[in-house]
């Protein structure tokens, strides 16, 4: 990949698991941490559509949010850039980016217009009035809505689709760099979210953004994106193109994803079977070994880290972890399958 226009280092984001947990850290002198997302390395290219797949609480959202800096890190680094985040240069990287957020009809406000919904986004731009003005009609006709007949009118009186075009327009209208968009066609109508799904792959061709596109659907992530990410209680465990990923999944877990999209039509993910892992306690070594039907004596004790196989990287003891080792033959991975 040429230089990422956004990478993290180890980043980490606990959160305190609960008031209770709170109470407890104060009587045992020791908190109950959720870490949501674990000593994560990604990277996204410029202009990369990077798709983020993965089960519910598996860390997606929260990983997005740092990416966007809408959530500080607990522990690691993100980069924009080429330069480490931190405070003196934050403000700077937090304007070239954006986050969709998951449900436009809890993140559009329902007592402002789509003008000031819109136009918000612009507040710390420094720009004249007539430039925001300008800001707001391009970004509205970019993404299909007429800026004088949409103007006024409230969330309330948007349809589904509508309330999504408009969270996309308030999105675009700073010219970011960066666009995280979470599930940004999970509460729409299967024919709502083809058009949504274009309208996005539009708007990247015809301003360059890049994306990191949270989704539960495959057949979302096969579409649009360019590479395939996937997590998996908080850690990331495969990451690689996509055609790599559809048609040759590494990681066990990502196999048991593909399989339960009956022929991969735009069908959500239903999760694989067994439970998903509480992040309170998660399992020890790799957090999928009691799921794991290609579980070993090593998975239970030490978590594997990624390692390039082939284009892509995967993190599981079924890969040899030198790191310019030949990817595992096909027999052996049959082999260990069966
Ligand atoms: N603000 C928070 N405070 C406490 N726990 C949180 C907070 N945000 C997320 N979590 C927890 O972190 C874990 C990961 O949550 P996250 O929302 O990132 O998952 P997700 O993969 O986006 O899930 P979904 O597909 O359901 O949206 C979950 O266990 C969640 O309960
Ligand atoms: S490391 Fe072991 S338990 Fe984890 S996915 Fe690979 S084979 Fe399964
Ligand atoms: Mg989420």
């Amino acid at each position: 990949m040429s230089s990422p226009l956004i990478s993290t280092k180890g980043a980490t984001k606990s959160f305190l698991a609960s008031k209770r947990g709170m109470l407890e850290s104060i009587s045992r002198k020791r908190a109950s941490y959720i870490r949501a997302v674990d000593h994560v390395d990604i990277e996204i290219a410029d202009k990369e559509i990077l798709a983020l797949v993965g089960e519910s609480g598996s860390g997606k959202t929260t990983l997005g949010l740092l990416l966007c800096t809408l959530e500080a890190l607990t522990d690691g680094e993100i980069y924009f850039k080429g330069m480490k985040l931190d405070k003196a240069n934050l403000g700077k990287a937090r304007r070239q980016m954006q986050m969709v957020f998951q449900n436009p009809s809890e993140s559009l406000n329902p007592r402002m217009n789509v003008r000031s919904i819109v136009m918000e986004a612009l507040q710390k731009y420094h720009l004249s009035k007539e430039e925001k003005q300008n800001q707001f009609e391009e970004s509205m006709s970019a993404v299909g809505l007429n800026p004088r007949e949409f103007a006024g009118r409230r969330p309330k009186d948007l349809s589904g689709g509508q309330k999504q075009r408009v969270a996309i327009a308030r999105a675009i209208a700073s010219n970011p760099t960066f666009i995280v968009l979470d599930e940004p066609t999970s509460a729409l109508d299967a024919s709502i979210q083809a058009q949504v799904l274009n309208l996005l792959e539009g708007l990247h061709q015809q301003y360059g953004f890049t994306y990191l596109l949270i989704t539960h659907n495959i057949a979302v992530a096969r579409f649009i994106s360019d590479r395939i990410a996937v997590m998996y209680a908080g850690k990331l465990v495969e990451i690689g193109p996509t055609d790599d990923v559809m048609t040759d999944p590494k990681h066990p877990y990502t196999q048991a994803l593909l399989k339960s999209v009956p022929s991969l039509v735009a069908r959500g993910l239903e999760a694989p079977t067994g439970e998903t892992p509480s992040l309170l306690r998660p399992p020890s070594g790799c957090r999928y070994h009691p799921r794991c039907p290609n579980a070993m004596e090593v998975c239970k004790t030490t978590d594997p880290a990624l390692t390039k196989v082939k284009g892509s990287s995967v993190a599981c003891w079924l890969y040899p972890t030198m790191p310019e080792q030949q990817p595992s033959t096909a027999s052996n991975f049959t082999a260990v399958q069966t």
